[in-house]
């Protein structure tokens, strides 16, 4: 894809406005999956909704904020302490997926961050189907 100077993906797909819709729709269909949900040891999702927010926007080329406060991301790491197995990557997915269907993105960048989504997810899980460390 073509970006012109000093644009990123991030601005390209609508800046910050767009990462938060994307998050708060992601996290809307978390709330209402009890199985997924399960795994998020906070009550209130509101701040995994601003890490997770802050960690995308710094991934697509918009402010480091995240690194700021959380550190280097070190994903794999982050999510030892939760069983990912197949089934919640492809619930995480399916939520995303959704996600940005709610929200308006030019469909050549909607097509990367699919791909981005996918591999991402796919490289967290470390528990088989019987919650069995791999
Ligand atoms: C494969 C399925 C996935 C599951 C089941 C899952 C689950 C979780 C859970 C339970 C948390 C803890 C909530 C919190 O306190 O923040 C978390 C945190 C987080 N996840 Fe995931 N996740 C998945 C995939 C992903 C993917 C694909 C990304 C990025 C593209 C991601 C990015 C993050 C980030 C940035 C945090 C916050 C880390 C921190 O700063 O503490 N997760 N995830």
């Amino acid at each position: 894809m073509f970006v012109q100077p000093g644009e990123t993906f991030y601005s390209q797909v609508g800046g910050h406005e767009t990462f938060v819709a994307l998050v708060h729709a992601f996290y809307e269909g978390v709330r209402e999956d009890p199985e997924l949900r399960a795994l998020y040891p906070e009550e209130d999702l509101g701040p995994a909704e601003v890490r997770l927010r802050m960690f995308l926007e710094q991934y697509f080329g918009g402010p480091s904020t995240y690194n700021e406060l959380r550190g280097h991301p070190r994903l794999r790491m982050r999510h030892v302490g939760f069983a990912v197995t197949l089934d919640m990557r492809d619930r995480w997915l399916r939520h995303m997926y959704a996600a940005m269907d709610q929200v308006d993105l030019p469909e050549a960048h909607a097509e990367q961050m699919r791909d981005y989504f996918f591999r991402a997810a796919h490289m967290l899980v470390n528990s088989d189907d019987e919650g069995n460390r791999l």
